[in-house]
């Protein structure tokens, strides 16, 4: 991407005052060699500081999945403004906003919001182990939950240190003392899921599972393995914890306990929850979660909590999410994505996998074949999939480069057939180019 002379001069001035002149590490795009500066973004478009648009493939790694700046922010903003804003103060909203989450997601029984994702599951995770009495947590390679210290460890390890004791920890500055409590499992293994319970259950209190692994290239559940694991959550007394941050509303409106028909005792939502304002959640079954204070002794409190904007563009979000028409457009869409992906990876003079689940899917470069694991995924190029970054941004749609891992991509309600049909050829342009 060749930038412009004004655009290199605002990476500098960035850059003087933010580290890596970016406010998410991952915005510094490795394709690029560059951040991506945006101007605007409407529907499913943004525009860059140079006025180049494009077409989106990203949607703000699924926060807006009724597209950019839809139309029912507009009402939320106003309504805001004409309530006060009402920061730090709970009412209505959040209690109407609870109750359609208590109707649409099977665990739900109570809900207790949070800003990020990795703000819900920080503080759901202390939940957990507050009442189950053990603080280890039997989690997944390639799952993801969060950048903070419960979480962000053995999720993504290099090839040679899949089974490192205590598990890799995936920054610097996260004490080796948190990684003794974390033990990793691979996903769809149940005999191996079996045997670590089986070992752990006097120190390991949960079973923390993305149930649709998004995070390492939209990797399904294997028939069965869900239900195997809420089985074993109740035999031997594991909390079974579901993170739903990206899950949630992808292919229905339950996320992936609806879609799987796997109940588990509580979950995380986001992401799109919000209509791309920052809102999560934490729900779960009433006896655990009033555990939390004031009915429990376990704390839960923020200044930012629930705050106005984000309640009501989630109250839009949901009153969206439960008409059958939002369903039929991205169920269209995602078949037609999922054949036309499905085709080219058949004709693609470059090894590779598509694995669509509702509006988002992974892109797995080194193989054809079902990438069922984390260690399935072990063949992924991670210069591949820049270069395929390069490509498709340089033909006008946006792919974000996730530093080159095998993530996941998607669409929003307001893409079209049309651009779907678009974003098809220009895939199959960019890897025939590179062949
Ligand atoms: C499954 C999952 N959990 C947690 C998170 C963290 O959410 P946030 O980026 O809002 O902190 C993410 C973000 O990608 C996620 O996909």
């Amino acid at each position: 991407m060749t930038l412009s002379a004004e655009y290199l001069a605002l990476i500098e001035r960035g850059r003087k005052v933010l580290p890596g002149g970016v406010c998410s590490s991952t915005r510094f795009n490795q394709g690029w060699g560059a951040p991506v500066y945006a101007s605007r973004a409407k529907g499913s478009r943004f525009w860059d500081v140079d006025g180049r648009e494009f077409l989106d493939m990203s949607m703000s790694h699924g926060a807006t999945l009724l597209g950019h700046a839809p139309d029912c922010l507009r009402e939320v903003f106003d309504k805001v403004w004409e309530l006060g804003v009402l920061c730090s103060l709970d009412g209505q909203y959040p209690i109407e906003l609870a109750e359609q989450i208590c109707e649409i997601v099977p665990c739900a029984e109570r809900v207790r919001f949070t800003g990020s994702g990795s703000e819900a599951t920080l503080h759901a995770l202390r939940l957990c182990r507050a009442v189950s009495g053990r603080d280890k947590i039997i989690r997944f390679r390639g799952h993801f939950h969060g950048y903070h210290e419960f979480t962000f460890i053995g999720g993504h390890p290099p090839a040679d240190q899949l089974d490192a004791q205590p598990p890799y920890r995936e920054s610097p500055g996260i004490p080796i003392s948190l990684a003794e409590l974390i033990i990793v499992a691979e996903y769809n293994d149940f005999d191996a899921l079996e045997r670590l319970v089986k070992q752990h259950k006097h120190e390991a209190g949960t079973i923390l599972i993305e149930p649709v692994d998004y995070n390492c290239g939209a990797i399904l559940p294997e028939p069965g393995f869900l239900e195997g694991a809420r089985g074993l959550a109740d035999e031997h007394g594991l909390i079974l914890f579901f993170d739903e941050i990206q899950s949630f509303a992808k292919k229905s409106p339950g996320g992936a306990q609806q879609d799987f028909g796997v109940t588990p005792d509580i979950c995380t939502i986001g992401k799109s929850l919000g209509a791309g304002l920052p809102l999560s959640a934490i729900a779960g079954k009433a006896e655990l979660m009033n555990c939390f204070k004031p009915v429990g002794d376990v704390a839960h409190s923020g200044t930012f909590n629930a705050p106005l904007p984000s309640i009501l563009a989630g109250l839009a979000f949901v009153r969206t999410i439960r008409t059958p028409q939002f369903w039929q457009t991205i169920h269209s869409l995602s078949t037609q994505l999922s054949r036309g992906l499905n085709d080219i990876a058949d004709r693609s003079p470059i090894a590779c996998r598509f694995q669509v689940h509702g509006s988002r899917f992974g892109l797995t470069f080194g193989t054809r074949e079902p990438v069922k694991c984390y260690r399935d995924s072990l063949c992924h190029r991670r210069e591949t999939m820049l270069e395929f970054c390069r490509q498709t941004t340089a033909r006008g749609v946006y792919f974000h480069d996730y530093g080159g891992g095998p993530c996941h991509h998607g669409f929003s309600s307001v893409h079209t057939p049309t651009d779907i049909d678009r974003v098809l050829q220009v895939v199959e342009d960019s890897l025939k180019a590179m062949g």
